[in-house]
Order: C-alpha cells, then sequence, then structure tokens
C-alpha cells in the first residue's frame, strides 16, 4: 500500500548538508500497524512527514496504492492527503474552536454539506468516546481527551492510513494505554493501515505488527515485532528491547543469574500464543533423568500474543540428555538459547 524507495531528505540550511534520512526503503501492507523507533534527532518525523508530503523529499520515491506522490499537482495532493490522517504529539487544536469544531474542520474543507457534518460529528465523537465533550474547549479536556479528538479530526474524511508522530508521547502511561488501544481498535473495525513513530519500545509492542528501527537517517533494522524483540541484531535495537523491563535477551540483564554459582546447564527459553500456558517444561523432562529448576519467569504479550520467557536450570542425566532434552523443546516449538558457555 505504501511503497517508499530509496527516499532521502536533505534540510538544506544544516552545515554540511547532512541528510536527515537516506537510502529509506520500506514496504507497508495495507491494513497493518507499522511502527518506526528511534531517539531525538534519527529522522523519524522527517520520514513520517515525507508520507503526505507535508516534506518534500530531497530524492527517492513514495508510492501510495501504486501513484507516485512526489509526481502529483497541487490538486491531486490535496485529495491524496485526505485520505491521510495525521495525529501529534501535541494535538494541534484549534485552542479557540470547541471539540465539534475541530473536528468539523476537515469536513468543511472537503466542501461536506452542513447537515452531514453534523451527522459525522456525532459518529465521530461515538468512535473515540468523546459524546459528552462536543462542546467545550481544548483547554477544558484532558490531554488523553486532546488526543481523542486529534483521532476524530485525522478519521473525519474516511481515511485509508493514519499517520502518528509520537502520539502518546505527552501523555501518562495509563493514557497512553487507553490511546494505544483506541488506535487498534480502529484498525480492526475500520481496517486503516496505520504508520506510528515513536521513542517507546512499549508502544511497539502493544499494538505494532512490524517495526522499523532508526538511526541517523538509516533503518538499521526492520521485521516482525516479536523477531524484533526476540532476537534483535543492531545495537540500537538491543538497547530499545533493553527498555521494556520484563523482556530480556541476550544482551539484557541475566548476567547475574549465569555468572552465580550454578553446575547445570541454564537455558533461556521463550515461548509464543497458547503455548505459553501449557506445561511443555514439564512434560518434556518428565521420562529423563533431567530435572529443571526455574531462576526466573515472566509472562507478558506483545499485541494480542501471549509469552513468556524463563531462564532454567538442568541438572541430572549426561550432557546427551540434556542435548535431547533442548532439541525436544525446539521441536514444540519453543525458542531455547543455551546461556552457559
Ligand atoms: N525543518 C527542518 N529544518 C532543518 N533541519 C531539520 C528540520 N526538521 C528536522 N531537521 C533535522 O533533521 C534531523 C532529523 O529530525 P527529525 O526527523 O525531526 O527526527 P526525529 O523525529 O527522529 O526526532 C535532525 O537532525 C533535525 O535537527
Ligand atoms: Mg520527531
Amino acid at each position: 500500500m505504501i511503497h517508499i524507495e530509496n527516499l532521502q531528505k536533505v534540510y538544506e540550511d544544516i552545515p554540511g548538508h547532512v541528510p536527515a534520512i537516506q537510502q529509506i526503503h520500506l514496504q507497508i501492507n495495507r491494513g497493518e500497524i507499522f511502527g518506526i523507533i528511534g531517539h531525538s534527532g534519527a529522522g523519524k518525523s522527517t520520514l513520517l512527514r515525507c508520507v503526505n508530503l507535508l516534506e518534500r523529499p530531497s530524492s527517492g520515491t513514495i508510492q501510495i496504492d501504486g501513484e507516485e506522490m512526489t509526481r502529483l499537482d497541487s490538486r491531486q495532493l490535496q485529495a491524496k492527503r485526505r485520505k491521510i490522517g495525521m495525529i501529534f504529539q501535541h494535538f494541534n487544536l484549534l485552542s479557540s474552536s470547541t471539540v465539534a469544531e475541530n473536528i468539523a474542520f476537515p469536513l468543511k474543507l472537503a466542501g461536506m454539506e452542513q447537515a452531514k457534518i453534523q451527522a459525522r460529528i456525532q459518529e465521530l465523537l461515538d468512535l473515540v468516546g468523546l459524546q459528552e465533550h462536543a462542546n467545550k474547549y481544548p483547554n477544558q479536556l484532558s490531554g488523553g481527551q486532546k488526543q481523542r479528538v486529534g483521532i476524530a479530526r485525522a478519521l473525519a474524511n474516511h481515511p485509508d492510513i493514519l499517520l502518528c508522530d509520537e502520539a502518546t508521547s505527552a501523555l501518562d502511561p495509563q493514557t497512553t494505554k487507553a490511546i494505544l488501544a483506541l488506535l487498534l481498535d480502529i484498525n480492526q473495525k475500520l481496517g486503516i493501515t496505520i504508520l506510528l513513530i515513536t521513542h517507546e519500545m512499549q508502544v511497539i509492542r502493544a499494538i505494532c505488527d512490524r517495526v522499523a528501527v532508526m538511526e541517523k537517517g538509516l533503518i538499521v533494522e526492520t521485521g516482525k515485532v516479536l523477531d524484533v524483540f526476540l532476537k534483535p541484531q543492531h545495537p540500537v535495537t538491543k538497547d530499545f528491547v533493553g527498555q521494556v523491563s520484563d523482556f530480556s535477551t541476550s544482551s539484557g540483564n541475566d548476567q547475574g543469574i549465569i555468572q552465580s554459582d550454578r553446575h547445570g546447564t541454564l537455558i533461556r527459553i521463550t515461548y509464543i500464543g497458547e503455548q505459553t500456558y501449557e506445561p511443555i517444561l514439564f512434560e518434556t523432562v518428565k521420562s529423563t533423568n533431567v530435572s529443571f529448576a526455574i531462576l526466573q519467569g515472566t509472562i507478558s504479550s506483545m499485541k494480542s500474543v501471549p509469552y513468556g520467557q524463563l531462564v532454567v536450570e538442568l541438572t541430572g542425566g549426561h550432557q546427551e540428555e540434556i542435548a535431547s532434552v533442548i532439541a525436544k523443546l525446539e521441536q514444540e516449538g519453543i525458542d531455547v538459547e543455551v546461556l552457559t558457555p
């Protein structure tokens, strides 16, 4: 649906003309929630703003449904932008307009007649849960409510794509959760493709299907969220995964356990989906001489998929027997990482 090839953007007023983004290739599929994560200055906003041409790229191409954005004339671009909603970290609401007027704004621009606008406002207020607040002004709303207005406004003209620039970064964790749940709901109910940028791995984990990691204007890693969490490759990715405290990887902080005085074989197993709740470990060692002790464990979920991680010490039995237990776990589709050298 969105196809980006070899995109670069150089802001001319930067000394030395360092590109804000370069060599960006991305394919975003219809209906997915795609996350872009990176530290401040990595080029996330620049990339996002190139998608709807709020920023004109220096070179490269952006196709949306096969249409090359950089070749549209201003009238065509305006029509295309109507189908791309956008929300912002600081909401960007009109402070002297009511909630209803803010939502009506893009509808008026699109030339919708008054009676239809009123009906559409009601639908949108229902969708984002602001029925009671139509006549309030932005400064009478909480941050979460302001973002709901932003979302309603962005969805007013039935867009196919929603761009989210740090949409939850100004919100507290509880409100962040509620807004992410709303975005997921909108994605599932309306089939809208969501492209979001964030510096928080929690956001990626909560709702994204795939993620790209940006650093210094480049995409350094991309993949399914689960794969990136389980096997982060780039140091920056490992850093971000480390932000999610209940998730450890080989770069994580279980060195303490590994270095403690253990005689058995230490493994970390990660299991995903339904099997999370099955006693596979017990079943696997039952008929062997191997026994196990769970040293550390977490159960959580990624989007709606449950996963669990355990650090386990295997003792007893011969090396071959332990190796065969590990092989059996892997046959069950469990990811096993041997931690002891
Ligand atoms: N309008 C602009 N003019 C000049 N430089 C800019 C402009 N917008 C962003 N930059 C620079 O481009 C780089 C990427 O910025 P940005 O895309 O905002 O990153 P992020 O959203 O990841 O924080 C930064 O070095 C920033 O200073
Ligand atoms: Mg930004």
